[in-house]
C-alpha cells in the first residue's frame, strides 16, 4: 500500500472491509481498530513497550490451559470483564450477575440438595441455602447450580495439586420447591495468581493483589437467561477493593453464627456455624 501515513494508517485500516463483512463483526473490529490507533496515538507508544505489551499477550498464551485462562485474568484486572457483565446485567428483575473469572470448570460432581461439599476440607463450616425463583417469585425445581470456591488456602482445586480433582466443586438441582442446600467451609479472602502478566500488571499499577471471600455460582433453567454470579462475605476487609471490580451491593452477604445445635443437627454440623440464606431470581429467556 502505497503513500502509508500515521494520519491516514487508521482510515487505510478501515477501508480493507470488504461491503460483505457481517454487520456485528464489522462495527466492533471497526470500533476496535479506531480506539487502538487513538491509544497508540495518546501515549506515543515506543516499539520498545509495543514489544513489551507483545511479550505479555505471548507468555499469557503460554501459561493459559483448559483449566487456566490468564486473558480472562487480565480482563478482570483491568475492569473489562467487570463492565461487560454490568452492561449485561439482568438486574434489577433477576439477580445482579458477577464475572465468572478465570477458574470455572464444567461438569462437576453432582450433590443433591443439602448434600455435604465439606468433606476433608478444614475451615469454618457452614450452610448455605435457598432457593432458585422466577423474577415474581415462584420455585423454578429441576435448575441447576454449578458451585465451586477455594479451599481454606485461597486456592482452588485446578491450580492445587494438593486437593483432590473436584475438590470444592460441585453441581446441584433443585428440588420440588426450588430449593437448594449444601455444606461447605466458609471462603477466604485470595491472592489473584502470582506467576503471570496478569501479576506484572498489577505491579506496574502498584495496586492490592485480593478478591474478598466469595462462593460462585452458575445457574441454569430452560427457558430462562443462565446467571452467573458470586455471594461475598459482607464483612471481608477488602469488599470494597476486590481486584477483579466483581462486588455487588446486593451480592454482599451475612455469613450469620448459628448457635442452635438443633439447627446445626439437620445438617450434621456441630453449633457455633455460621449460615447464609439467598434467593436467586433468574430472568425469563
Ligand atoms: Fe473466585
Amino acid at each position: 500500500m502505497k503513500n502509508l501515513t500515521k494520519e491516514n494508517v487508521t482510515d487505510k485500516v478501515l477501508g480493507t472491509f470488504p461491503a460483505d463483512t457481517n454487520p456485528r463483526e464489522r462495527e466492533i473490529l471497526t470500533s476496535l481498530i479506531k480506539h487502538l490507533h487513538l491509544f497508540v496515538r495518546d501515549v506515543s507508544l515506543t516499539t520498545g513497550e509495543w514489544l513489551t505489551a507483545m511479550d505479555g499477550l505471548y507468555r499469557a498464551g503460554e501459561i493459559s490451559n483448559p483449566v487456566r485462562n490468564e486473558f480472562i485474568l487480565i480482563s478482570d484486572l483491568l475492569g473489562v470483564s467487570s463492565l461487560v457483565d454490568l452492561i449485561n446485567d439482568n438486574a434489577p428483575i433477576a439477580t445482579e450477575t458477577s464475572p465468572l473469572g478465570p477458574f470455572f470448570v464444567k461438569d462437576a460432581p453432582l450433590l443433591e440438595p443439602g448434600g455435604d461439599m465439606i468433606e476433608e476440607n478444614s475451615g469454618t463450616q457452614g450452610v448455605v441455602r435457598g432457593h432458585v425463583l422466577t423474577p415474581e417469585g415462584k420455585p423454578i425445581p429441576g435448575a441447576l447450580l454449578e458451585i465451586w470456591q477455594t479451599a481454606e488456602n485461597g486456592l482452588y482445586e485446578n491450580v492445587d495439586p494438593d486437593q483432590p480433582k473436584s475438590n470444592l466443586r460441585r453441581r446441584m438441582k433443585t428440588g420440588p420447591e426450588g430449593n437448594y442446600a449444601f455444606t461447605t467451609i466458609q471462603p477466604v479472602s485470595y491472592q489473584v495468581p502470582d506467576d503471570g502478566p496478569g501479576w506484572e500488571l498489577l505491579g506496574m499499577m502498584g495496586r492490592n493483589p485480593w478478591r474478598p471471600a466469595h462462593l460462585h455460582f452458575k445457574i441454569s433453567a430452560e427457558g430462562f437467561r443462565p446467571l452467573v454470579t458470586e455471594l461475598f462475605v459482607e464483612d471481608d476487609p477488602y469488599i470494597d477493593e476486590d481486584v477483579v471490580f466483581g462486588v455487588r451491593n446486593s451480592l454482599a452477604v451475612s455469613f450469620a453464627t448459628n448457635s442452635s445445635q438443633q439447627d446445626a443437627d439437620q445438617f450434621n454440623l456441630k453449633a457455633p456455624f455460621w449460615q447464609v440464606e439467598f434467593d436467586f431470581k433468574l430472568q425469563s429467556a
